[in-house]
């Protein structure tokens, strides 16, 4: 992108009305994610004093999701329970989630956030399979990846219904109807944003990239797990719900090739049966949703 078009997105971008302003608190929690000596305790000071996210964790705590045996009634006991990577982002995903409520724009939130908890979810699994790591920190970065376009739908109403007619009708990805219509993307915008939220590097680079993980800079492998994961939860329907012309090889996709460039024990895989168990998966991702909504 040019640098007046550059200037010009950044200034329409400034002057959303909340958007780009995270409240205290969350800007405290990424605050606290950023340094690597945090515990649990500080985390649940700084949490309880949200009423909204309090009752939001234990929600999803209790959710199929975490299949516990017995329900959680108090936030601490959740935190404890999960563990700190697991909190860790439970409460940047439970605060984003109450930040952004009712202000989709365009958008339906609920759909919005089940392809992110699905690319999150993938992203974990795949993760996994190749030791990249570490694991929660790439399902943070598959979760959030897409919230440039929620300053896209809230921000640019003027433009948003010609980009939803490209998606819609004539068979575009978001990605390529923005670029059409603003002549830049929700990952330019994503990267602007991460970059105000003073997100960690890795979700930075994983918002400005994820569809291009050849241009990576910082956290490449993690770009390239959810730039997969994004591709498998578009071609099995959690997209955002329209219809895309994809036509998705694994094998050709240059996410791959870099993982694969990497991760040596990815030669011999067989894709078809992974993409059995990710489907396997989505059940879990629908059930989550349905706790939060
Ligand atoms: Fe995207
Ligand atoms: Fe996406």
């Amino acid at each position: 992108m040019d640098q007046q078009k550059q200037t010009a997105m950044e200034l329409r971008l400034a002057q959303l009305p909340d958007l780009p302003t995270l409240p205290v608190i969350v800007l405290k929690i990424v605050e606290l994610m950023n340094k690597p000596e945090i515990s649990i305790l500080e985390i649940a000071k700084l949490v309880s004093a949200d009423q909204v996210i309090t009752s939001k964790i234990i929600k999803v705590v209790n959710s199929p999701f975490y299949a516990l045996r017995q329900e959680i009634t108090n936030l601490q006991h959740a935190l404890t329970y999960l563990g700190l990577d697991k909190v860790k982002s439970l409460v940047l995903t439970c605060s984003l989630i109450t930040h952004l409520e009712g202000k989709g724009g365009g958008f339906n939130m609920k759909t919005f956030w089940e392809h992110s908890f699905g690319c999150g979810i993938v992203c974990r699994i795949i993760a996994e399979k190749i030791k990249a790591g570490p694991v929660e920190n790439v399902y943070l970065a598959g979760l959030v990846h897409d919230l440039g376009e929620i300053a896209i739908s809230t921000g640019f109403k003027a433009e948003f219904p010609a980009i939803l007619r490209l998606v819609q009708t004539e068979g575009y990805s978001f990605h390529a109807a923005e670029q059409a219509v603003l002549g830049y993307t929700h990952c330019e915008v994503g990267g602007w944003l991460a970059r105000r939220w003073r997100f960690p590097e890795d979700l930075v680079d994983t918002m400005e990239h994820h569809h291009d993980p050849t241009s990576a800079t910082t956290a490449p492998t993690t770009v390239a797990i959810v730039n997969l994961a994004d591709l498998f939860c578009r071609v099995r329907s959690l997209g955002y719900g329209f219809f895309e012309n994809l036509d998705v090889s694994f094998e050709e996709e240059p996410g791959w090739k870099m993982l694969k460039a990497n991760h040596p024990s990815l030669d011999g895989m067989d894709l078809e049966r992974f993409t059995y168990e990710l489907d396997e998966k989505m059940e879990e991702v629908l059930a989550l949703i349905a706790s939060v909504y």
